[in-house]
């Protein structure tokens, strides 16, 4: 006997590509270039590693879920700083609860968030789609029914909020955002940010809002879900979700946190008891320094735009090519993305990820991410500028 809510997940991503490209040998001769995940090859910045071993002796405890005190408090500094934030908007110990990576949170708010019923009907749980896979799998795993609304060139990459029916709110329980957005790189402005909220609060129900992209910026740092939700007096009925991952090119430290109403909070932090594995105490020493330092990030951002410059200069204006407002991704037109991978990974010996892996089809033939490819711009400008000049000779 198996949960027959969860077999309504399809193979996740990675596994999916590994499939697609089983029978397809990597071009001879090249040394291959893996741009299908978001996964940041910098290494952790340096200064972290005599604080993991100054507090070495601390993997034989059990750290608490909660995360050490230190750590929230360097969170809610980082908040404030980053957003402007008056003195005392974040409670370290009401609005912040650290992660182990925000994934396993963005699972998990479902089940704190989704009730049985919503207005005598199932609940809904609304996402863009194109989307991160891990809010299908939370939404799903805690029994609601999903609404996929589109985040297309046409709507600017971002759902339209108007064009949300006035009974889909009403039973929705949770609406998923990410800024700047995975795949596309879209960023909610401020105005964006605060229509979203209000229809939260008329309808009560959460908005999360999915913001590990947030240090990833060409130009303006992208507002924030607290910013524009302390500009209303409130944080109630906003959450969002940050992580060391992209900003600190930490993805293996598993760090990151969900930060906003108390009420959330609360409910989460409880059921975090149960379920979640708390970070190891010298991971959360780390965690605390990449918080309150910034220059290694502003030297993150330097390198992304001399990567996304890189590619700029290959790929030009072709394949409908934008430098995002956000985030590491390019988002790619061609014909066929499944098949634009076979290709990149025989002929090219590059490892793209099809758009379809992204999207969902609500009526089966309506896939946004089909006609697209993601490429994750993590490794350095010379191996991303050689990336993009094979693609650029094979398509
Ligand atoms: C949009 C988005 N949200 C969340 C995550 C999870 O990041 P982590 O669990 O490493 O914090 C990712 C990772 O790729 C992502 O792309």
């Amino acid at each position: 006997m198996l949960n027959d809510a969860v077999a309504e997940l399809s193979d996740y991503p990675f596994p999916r590509l590994a499939a697609l490209l089983k029978d397809v040998a990597p071009a001879p001769g090249l040394a291959p270039i893996d741009l299908s995940m978001g996964e940041p090859k910098e290494g952790l910045p340096a200064f972290t590693r005599p604080l993991i071993d100054a507090a070495f002796a601390e993997f034989g405890r059990y750290p608490p879920v909660a995360g050490p005190p230190e750590l929230r408090h360097a969170i809610a500094r980082w908040l404030t700083r980053r957003y402007r934030l008056a003195a005392g908007t974040i409670d370290p110990d009401r609005h912040v609860a650290p992660l182990a990576g925000t994934r396993e949170g963005l699972f998990m708010l479902p089940l704190a968030v989704v009730p049985r019923a919503r207005n005598g009907a199932k609940p809904l749980v609304l996402m863009p789609n194109p989307f991160y896979q891990v809010y299908k799998g939370g939404a799903v795993t805690a029994g609601a029914e999903l609404v996929y609304l589109p985040a297309t060139a046409a709507t600017g990459f971002l759902p339209d909020l108007a064009a949300i029916p006035p009974a889909v709110l009403a039973r929705t329980a949770l609406f998923y955002l990410c800024s700047p957005s995975n795949p596309q790189g879209a960023v909610a402005d401020a105005a964006y940010l605060r229509a979203a909220i209000a229809l939260a609060r008329t309808y009560d129900f959460t908005l999360a809002v999915d913001e590990c992209y947030a240090e990833i910026y060409d130009e303006a740092p992208p507002p924030g879900g607290l910013e524009v939700a302390a500009a209303t007096g409130s944080l109630g009925n906003i959450v969002v979700f940050h992580s060391l991952s992209k900003r600190s090119s930490a993805p293996g430290l598993r760090s990151g946190f969900i930060a906003g109403d108390p009420e959330v909070l609360r409910v989460l932090k409880n059921l975090r008891n149960y379920s979640a594995a708390g970070t190891p105490i010298p991971i959360c020493a780390a965690a605390t320094a990449l918080w309150s330092e910034e220059t290694h990030v502003e030297a993150n951002r330097d390198r992304y735009r001399a990567k996304f410059a890189a590619a700029a200069r290959v790929i030009g204006n072709r394949f409908g090519f934008r430098r995002p407002a956000g985030g590491f991704f390019l988002w790619l037109e061609v014909d066929d993305g499944e098949s634009v991978a076979r290709t990149l990974w025989g002929k090219a010996a590059v490892k793209v990820l099809p758009g379809t892996y992204l999207g969902h089809a609500p009526t089966g033939d309506d896939n946004p991410g089909d006609g697209y490819i993601r490429l994750a711009l993590v490794h350095d400008a010379d191996t991303v500028g050689e990336a993009m000049r094979r693609i650029a000779a094979t398509l």
